[in-house]
Formats: structure tokens, sequence, C-alpha cells
């Protein structure tokens, strides 16, 4: 795992040294970006030394002194490629302000607008700095953007001044850095079975019926959950997205392949989570040869088999979690799903809400288990899918604990 650490101008540049070393004490390789002003602080030598590579230092000239070259000039778009996470710590409110208008005017600012890995950052400045509406209203930006803030802590700032504005402490840094990776290997010994994507009910042999997923948001849990220790077996719809490395992918069509591979892997897994938009009806027969335009024509529609309560009357010790896809009574709806397909949870996204759900970057949802209801607001996939997976490894938790006379 690699992550960029980017340090900024601000008297707590020299305590990144330390949350670099804590990184790599968790096996994590860092490679160090610093500002101009940040090299007023804390020499590049210093972060050289602790990280055993070189630092980045400017745009154009990216570790030692050397003349510019092409190599140099897109240095940016290769480590944006190579990094599972950039984090900056120190982060001043010019950063914030250069992430949050886009503002690309050296390799950390580039590199923010490069890469698309989870941006962590920790801001420490003075008390009226951070109060700034300015600043308040660039945090509030990057939040929404799926940046995870690591708020500075209050005291005695360098400046002289009481309040809010400290770096974050190490360990808060260090976990907020292992979220994002999914690093905290709690699903280790799992096996998640994820389904993403639609499926396509073939009309004829050039048509079909099929729905508008993307496949994101069964991919986000996919990488979450793999980066989180599990074996990760993926069935996936057809996508154009492509899904990630590290899990195990059965390619299917059609809603009948999907139920025949779910079946198929549901023995070897320990959790499923059906992320797959799956066509509730598809076309009685298809036609064996593309139907010729002849004014207006009926399909006839049947009812495709319903897997997840399919899994119910098949599973063992699995976790079942659903998604239903809703846009009106949404919560209701997806009570009404949990108990009827028999679920252990199921989040719920309003699908009628624009710029969230299907083909999108971002979700909304609700997780809803027998006991408890998460609301997590509009946030990234990959965000929303860290949420769903802390609610399975709670359920897991509950399951092992013994039960209470
Ligand atoms: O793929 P993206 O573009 O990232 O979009 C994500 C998403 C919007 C598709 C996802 O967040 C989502 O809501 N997925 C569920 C969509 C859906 O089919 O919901 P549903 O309410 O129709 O079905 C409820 C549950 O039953 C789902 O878990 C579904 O997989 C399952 N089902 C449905 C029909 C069927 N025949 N068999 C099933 O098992």
């Amino acid at each position: 795992m690699k992550i960029a650490l980017g340090v900024t101008g601000g008297i707590a540049a020299y305590k990144a040294a330390e949350v670099l070393r804590v990184l790599q004490d968790r096996g994590i390789r860092v490679q160090v970006i610093m500002t101009r002003a940040a090299q007023e602080f804390v020499k590049p030598l210093t972060f050289a030394a602790l990280s055993g590579e070189k630092v980045i230092t400017g745009m154009f000239s990216p570790g030692e002194e050397h003349e510019p070259n092409l190599d140099s000039a897109v240095e940016h778009i290769a480590v944006a490629q190579s990094i599972d996470a950039l984090v900056v710590a120190p982060a001043t409110a010019d950063i914030l302000a250069h992430f949050a208008q886009g503002i690309a005017t050296d390799f950390l600012t580039t590199l923010y607008l490069a890469t698309t890995a989870p941006v962590v950052v920790a801001p420490a400045m003075n008390v009226n700095m951070w109060n700034h509406p300015a600043t308040q209203a660039n945090l509030e930006i990057l939040r929404k953007r799926g940046v995870k803030i690591v708020e500075p802590g209050a005291g005695y700032l360098a400046c002289g001044m009481v309040g809010q504005g400290r770096l974050a402490e190490n360990d808060a840094i260090v976990a907020a850095v292992l979220e994002v990776l999914g690093a905290s290997h709690d699903l280790s010994g799992e096996t998640v079975l994820i389904t993403a994507g639609p499926t396509r009910e073939k009309i004829d042999p050039v048509r079909y019926l099929t729905n508008r997923s993307s496949g994101r948001m069964g991919y986000a849990l996919a990488e979450s959950a793999a980066r989180r220790g599990a074996r990760v077996l993926l069935i996936s719809g057809p996508t154009s997205v492509t899904p990630p490395g590290a899990a195990e992918v059965t390619r299917v069509e059609s809603t009948q392949e999907m139920r025949d591979a779910v079946l198929h892997l549901l023995p070897q897994s320990s959790i499923l989570i059906k992320t797959a938009a799956v066509a509730d009806y598809r076309p009685k027969s298809a036609a064996g040869q593309k139907i010729k335009r002849r004014g207006p024509m009926t399909l006839e529609l049947e009812a495709t088999p319903d897997i997840l309560k399919e899994v119910w009357s098949k599973k063992t010790s699995q976790i079942i979690v659903g998604f239903a896809a809703e846009t009106e009574n949404v919560l209701e709806n997806a009570r009404q799903k949990l108990l009827a397909k028999n679920l252990d949870a199921i989040v719920v996204n309003d699908v009628s809400r624009e710029g969230i759900g299907f083909d999108s970057d971002r979700n909304a949802v609700t997780i809803i288990t027998r006991d408890d209801v998460v609301e997590v607001p509009e946030t990234t996939k990959w965000e929303v899918a860290q949420r769903v997976l802390d609610q399975i490894v709670k359920l897991r938790q509950q399951r092992k604990s013994p039960v209470k006379a």
C-alpha cells in the first residue's frame, strides 16, 4: 500500500515526520511532497531520510535538483495513479482553499486534481483562520466531495492564541488514513460475495431490457472489503467500469445467470451483499431473430427468479445484506423488503434524487438492520461502502457475543 503525504507550510510541519513514521510502521509506503512554504519550516532531507524515498519539492524538479524534463513534468500523473490515498498533514488554510476551488499551482494541488484516490486532510492554523467563514466554507465543499477531515484540536497555539487550530494527534490522523485505506483488516477471515451492476434480459439477438446501474456501488464495496482483509467474490452484470483487481470476478448477463452464480458461490461465502440492480421482469420468450418493425407490438413479460428469496432457503450462517432502490415511501418500503426477504440488513437509496444512486460516484443511504438505523448523508460511494461494512462488522460481532439470559 502506498500513500502520498503532503506537508504544507505551517509550524506543525515537523509533526508530519512522526505521522510518516507511524504510517511506515503499519507497512505503508509513503511518498512525501513538500510545498515551497513547508520547506521553510523543515528541510526535505529529514523526510527523505525517514521515508527512504526522494521528496517531491516542486512541479518541474520533483526530486533532487535537476533540469526540468518530460518525466518530471508528468510525474504528478504517475504519482496520482500509484497511490491508495493522498494525506495532507498539516494542511494550511491556503491548501484547503486551493483544493476546494480546484486551483492547481504546484505539485500538491495538481496531484489533488489528478488523483482519484481518497483524500485525508489534517488542518492546522491560527484559531481565527480556522473559524473564518472562508475556511469553513472551503471545508464544507471538501467534506461534501468526500474528503476526510481530521479536525484540529484546541489549546495553546504556536501564534500565542488559545483555541481550535492545533494539528490533530497522530493517532487520529493515522486512524483516518487507515480507515480510507480500509486497512483495519476487520474483515479478515471472511469471504464476501457481492453482486453488482445491472442484468440484461434478452428481447431478441440485438435488444434487451436493462437499467442504469453502473456497478460503481458494488465495486466500491468489493474494493473496500478486500482492503479490509476479506476474500471477495464479485458477480458482475455488464458494465463499462473496471472491477477492482483484488476481487475474483464472475461475469453474468441475465438474472437467471446471476441467480445460478450466487447459488453456486454462496456455500463458500460468509457474507452476501446484493448491490446488483436485478431485473424483476424478463420477456416471456426471446425472439430467435431480430424483431422487424410492424407497427405497435406488445412484449409479454414474466417475473424473474427472486434471488434473495432463494438464498434464504439455501443459506447456512451467512450474513445477508440487500440493497433497495426506492422512489417513494423509501424507508417503509425498505423495511418491508428487509422482512419479506429475511435479510440481516438492507441499504436503501432514494434513486429519485438527482446526482446520487444509479450511475454516479455519489450516494446517500439509510442502513436498516433489525435493531439499528444508520443515516449516511450524501457522500462518495467509497465512504458509503465503509459505513455498510462497518454495520456488517457490527452484525458479525453481535453474532459472536453470547446471548444474555
Ligand atoms: O450500480 P450503481 O450505478 O453504482 O448504482 C447503485 C444502485 C442504485 C444500483 C444500488 O445502490 C442499489 O440500489 N441496488 C439495488 C437495486 C435494486 O434492484 O433494488 P430492488 O429494490 O429492486 O431490489 C431489492 C433487493 O433484491 C436487491 O438487493 C436486489 O439485488 C434483490 N433482487 C431483486 C430482484 C430479483 N429478481 N432478485 C433479487 O435478489
